[in-house]
């Protein structure tokens, strides 16, 4: 697995210092109110579970499931996603959390989802921004780390379900896509 990587974009130790950061802030953005949060799977997984651990915070963690690439490292454009949830989102603070932004089709149609169940408030939190790959102009509230216009893989990010085990996030070999 692991000669499949090009380099290590940001290791484990920047990751925790990061995340404990970002849960700070949130803590502080949200003083005392519930938040609801919604993780977008499958590539959320590890994110989620350390940022919530820095949340301080009553929470409701739930997920949603959405795929746009499958065993491609280009966004095909259509996001699929669950359309049924089974949980109330109205009058509620919410915050989305995903792996990564990148064209922006992903966050864009889950926005436009949860918007329309009516919350109190929506945001919009990711570890990772690609602002050069964007073909829909958003942009997330809370980002972890900019990431330059490369695949990278680990801490959750996957190629073909592959990867998402890796401790940190790193660069994928182009010779491995190719
Ligand atoms: P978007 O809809 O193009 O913004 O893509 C968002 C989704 O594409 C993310 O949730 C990821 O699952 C996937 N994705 C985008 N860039 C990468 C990458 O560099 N590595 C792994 N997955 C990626
Ligand atoms: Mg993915």
């Amino acid at each position: 697995m692991k000669e499949d990587l090009k380099d290590i974009l940001f290791s484990e130790e920047v990751i925790r210092e990061r995340i404990a950061q970002l849960g700070v802030e949130l803590t502080e953005e949200y003083s005392g109110k519930p938040l609801l949060i919604i993780g977008v799977l499958k590539g959320c997984f590890m994110f989620l579970a350390d940022l919530s651990r820095h949340i301080d915070l009553d929470c409701d963690i739930r997920f949603l499931t959405a795929s746009s690439y499958g065993f491609s490292t280009v966004s095909s454009g259509k996001v699929a996603f669950d359309k049924e949830i089974d949980w109330d989102v109205e009058g509620r603070d919410v915050i989305i959390v995903e792996d990564i932004l990148d064209s922006g089709g992903t966050l864009t149609a889950l926005n436009a989802f949860i918007s329309r169940h009516s919350p109190a408030s929506l945001k919009t939190c990711t570890l990772l921004d690609k602002p050069e790959c964007r073909s829909v102009p958003i942009t997330a509230d809370y980002v972890g780390f900019e990431c330059p216009n490369e695949f990278v893989v680990g801490y959750g990010l996957d190629y073909g379900e592959k990867y998402r085990n890796l401790p940190y996030v790193a660069v994928l070999k182009p010779e491995i896509y190719a």
